[in-house]
């Protein structure tokens, strides 16, 4: 059976949370195949409401096999509160699942990322300060030490002291900062490989294995394709591949058992942390949009930046994904403005332009070009038909499908699993009940 990715469009927190708990409920298997505890996805279930980190989203329903795949850094230590905190919620954990060549983030890899936006500066790419990045460099350094290495002592010693041996020469000699210490560490860790081992597999065979007994598989991306290492705005990036080229690097799979790519965007854009926003709305908007759609980061809390939907970046996003199936998230909050703009070009220093420009991310010199929709002022959240949708939203949402040329899936007008607008029924019957 061919599998499905849902992947976000923009600069995440898309609601790709919501979205995977829905369409899990008819999958066998939900895999996060990049990133780590740095994603925030939100459930909302009738008064329930659940942050997962590194834990997949298809978790809420027991009988989905999670699988926190190859190409996930892992942090032990919030990986396994996450898991107590969703058991002290009566959801089931039996079926968590943690790829044994996985990479694990290690207390020096929290503290370089904290340090390394404080020597940046005003360049910081104002980080989540979970580690991510430097646990990639030393993945990518072939350094780095993964979840296998936990379960051999011996190895696990040698390779912890070779790793805080040079990572203190670092902390003392550049940063100016107290050594770290290997007792302490690996005393820690020990403990927690007893706590995990018995979820960890050999997770490219188990997914292969899935995938010939004809088992419905979803891939659930974290982050976005705009916080893409290689596609994103870099340098203010995560340091993974969040697009869904990274299926494959990050879960050990061909790229022929995909078929489903499932793009998810907000209908305006937020971005939490540093970097270029070329629609970002500087006056009252932004404030209406950051109360109605609560826009505070699910894992920082920090006040995401709100601004229009930016059409130029989401074709780019489209393109970059191979999306053939668009969800629009969130439209409901934006039931209370007079007039919505969306960015169809962009002002790139003296020229107008109509792609996403390469050099984005080191040019604070691009603006959004807009055009203007009346708003619709009314709640839509009770709304479950299309047909029933003011005509001024119809009329938006048939740009946006008529802009980036790909047929939106479903609408979603709230935060509870509930609360959608399904319109390929066809589709969304065939393959997700
Ligand atoms: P993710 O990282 O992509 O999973 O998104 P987050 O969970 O970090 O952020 C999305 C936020 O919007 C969460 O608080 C969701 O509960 C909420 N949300 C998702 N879809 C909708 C929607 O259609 N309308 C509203 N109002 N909130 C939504
Ligand atoms: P989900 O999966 C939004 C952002 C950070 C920062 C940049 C690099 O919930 O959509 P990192 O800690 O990854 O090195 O930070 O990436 N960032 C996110 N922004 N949603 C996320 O995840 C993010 N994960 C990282 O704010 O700008
Ligand atoms: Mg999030």
């Amino acid at each position: 059976m061919p599998s499905n990715v849902i992947v976000g469009l923009q600069w995440g927190d898309e609601g790709k949370g919501k979205i995977t708990d829905l369409l899990s409920k008819n999958s066998d298997y939900v895999i996060r195949y990049q990133g780590g505890n740095n994603s925030g996805h939100s459930i909302h279930i009738n008064d329930r409401h659940f942050v997962l980190h590194s834990i997949p989203s298809g978790i809420i329903y027991s009988y989905v096999n999670c699988i926190i795949g190859p190409g996930v850094v892992i942090d032990p230590k919030y990986l396994i509160k996450e898991i107590k905190n969703l058991e002290f919620f009566g959801i089931k954990t039996d079926k968590i699942y943690i790829s044994n060549i996985a990479h694990v983030i290690m207390p020096y890899h929290r503290l370089l990322d904290k340090y390394q936006e404080e020597y940046l500066g005003k360049m910081s790419i104002g980080t989540t300060h979970c580690g991510i990045g430097p646990a990639y460099a030393d993945k990518i350094g072939r350094i780095g030490i993964r979840i296998i290495d936990l379960m051999d002592k011996n190895l696990f010693r040698i390779k912890l002291k070779k790793n805080i041996c040079f990572k203190n020469k670092i902390i003392t000699k550049i940063y100016k900062k107290d050594p770290i210490s290997f007792e302490d560490i690996y005393e820690e860790y020990i403990e927690y490989a007893k706590i995990i081992h018995h979820r960890i597999i050999d997770a490219v065979y188990k997914i292969h294995d899935a995938f010939y007994k004809g088992k419905k598989i979803l891939f659930e991306g974290a982050q976005a394709t705009l916080l893409d290492i290689n596609y994103g705005t870099y340098p203010y990036v995560t340091t993974s591949s969040c697009s869904t080229g990274g299926v494959c690097t990050g879960s050990g799979i061909p790229p022929v058992f995909l078929k489903n790519f499932i793009g998810i965007a907000k209908a305006y854009c937020t971005r939490v942390g540093n970097g270029p926003f070329p629609t970002e709305i500087k006056g009252d908007e932004n404030d209406i949009i950051r109360d109605e759609g609560d826009e505070y980061g699910s894992t920082t809390n920090r006040p995401r930046r709100c601004g229009w939907l930016d059409l130029v970046s989401l074709k780019y996003s489209c393109m970059i994904n191979g999306i053939n199936h668009l969800i629009i998230t969130k439209l409901d909050v934006l039931s209370k403005l007079k007039v919505i703009k969306v960015c169809t070009k962009y002002q790139y220093i003296e020229k107008i332009i109509k792609y996403f420009p390469s050099n984005i991310g080191v040019n604070d010199d691009i603006k959004g070009v807009y055009i203007e929709f009346p708003g619709w002022e009314k709640k839509i959240s009770h709304i479950r038909d299309y047909n029933n949708l003011p005509d001024n939203c119809k009329k938006y949402i048939k740009f946006i499908e008529y802009y980036l040329n790909v047929k939106i899936l479903l609408i979603s007008v709230g935060p509870d699993r509930t609360q959608n607008i399904i319109i390929n029924k066809h589709f969304f019957e065939k393959i997700f009940s």
